[in-house]
């Protein structure tokens, strides 16, 4: 059984997409309904469509991937719509990511309004708006504020993206902030902010916007990864669910996550590589290992980590 509960909302399945990857458009998608995903999330939407950075704007090599994308996306109610016209089959998280607190209530105020989202993912952690650099997740002293505003109007469950943290008071302070509102769920990490890939032959940056600077996901984060999710484990609230991301390409990856306290994962960088097919070998890798170990569900190991 590697079916997963957030806070209450079913997934037939404990891994799904990362959103910014493949979950932008009609076709991307509606492949993503149609596949083993155990959920879809969406493109993070502002209220208007945006083109995003200029190309090329999204790298790969063997240990990660570096992006810039600068919030492409088609407005918030090309997803609404998107929704209302499909027959949907598994949970939807509509992630939302706002320039602004101002479009944040609005973005929220829509969502709440359509009966087709499960669940809102609230981003607080692009790294790549040109001219808007802040990672809002970093801004410790505005966002117990903004979340306070959040839920006095907010009736859908919603869950937070949350940025890499590096230092243990961030985490507590963060999660101590977080542990005073009725959240579902976090989303740790986003990606690493403002790394830098270049191409030592060309004696260049990989990508265009912003001098080559950008988001860091894939293999090389997942020590970050795991150490967010193991320290969020131990500090919030029992009830609010850890959704892993960072680093996973294996089952065994997924099985790390679960050991730190994650609920069910997300799959980015590796999703990008491999296609909608990466969810059903996820699943069956997992399986192996879960029979291996004579688990019969997640809840046999998670968050159950050994110290030595
Ligand atoms: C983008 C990147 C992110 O990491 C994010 O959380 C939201 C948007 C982007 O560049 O489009």
């Amino acid at each position: 059984d590697i079916t997963a509960n957030i806070n209450g909302i079913q997934l037939p399945l404990c891994i799904m997409n990362a959103s910014g990857v493949l979950c932008s458009t009609d076709q991307e998608l509606s492949n993503l309904l149609d596949s083993h995903s155990g959920g879809v999330v969406t493109k993070s939407c502002t209220s208007q469509p945006r083109k995003g950075n200029i190309l090329p704007r999204y790298f790969e090599w063997n240990m990660g991937s570096i992006n810039s994308m600068g919030l492409p996306n088609f407005g918030i109610h090309f997803y609404l719509g998107f929704l209302e016209e499909k027959k949907i089959n598994k949970p939807i998280f509509l992630s939302i990511s706002g320039l602004s607190t101002e479009e944040n209530y609005y973005l929220i105020q829509k969502a709440n309004q359509s009966s087709k989202v499960t669940a809102i993912e609230l981003n607080l952690s692009c790294p790549n708006l040109i001219g808007k650099e802040n990672v809002f997740g970093y801004n410790f002293d505005k966002i117990s504020n903004f979340i306070e505003k959040i839920f006095k109007f907010n009736k859908k469950p919603l869950g937070i993206k949350l940025p890499p943290y590096f230092q243990d008071a961030h985490i507590k302070n963060i999660a101590s902030i977080l542990n005073q509102f009725p959240i579902f769920f976090v989303t740790c990490i986003n990606s690493l902010p403002n790394g830098l890939f270049i191409d030592a032959n060309k004696e260049s940056v990989v990508i265009c916007p912003k001098k080559g600077f950008g988001g860091i996901g894939g293999p090389i984060i997942k020590p970050f990864a795991l150490a967010n999710i193991r320290k969020f484990y131990t500090y919030l609230r029992k009830d609010i669910s850890i959704i892993g991301c960072g680093g996973i390409s294996s089952g065994k990856d997924i099985f790390e996550h679960i050991l730190c306290g994650a609920s069910a994962v997300q799959i980015g960088t590796q999703f990008m590589k491999e296609g909608v097919s990466v969810f059903e070998r996820l699943k069956k890798e997992l399986i192996l290992i879960l029979e291996k170990k004579n688990y019969s569900s997640l809840n046999n190991f998670k968050g159950k980590l050994k110290n030595l």
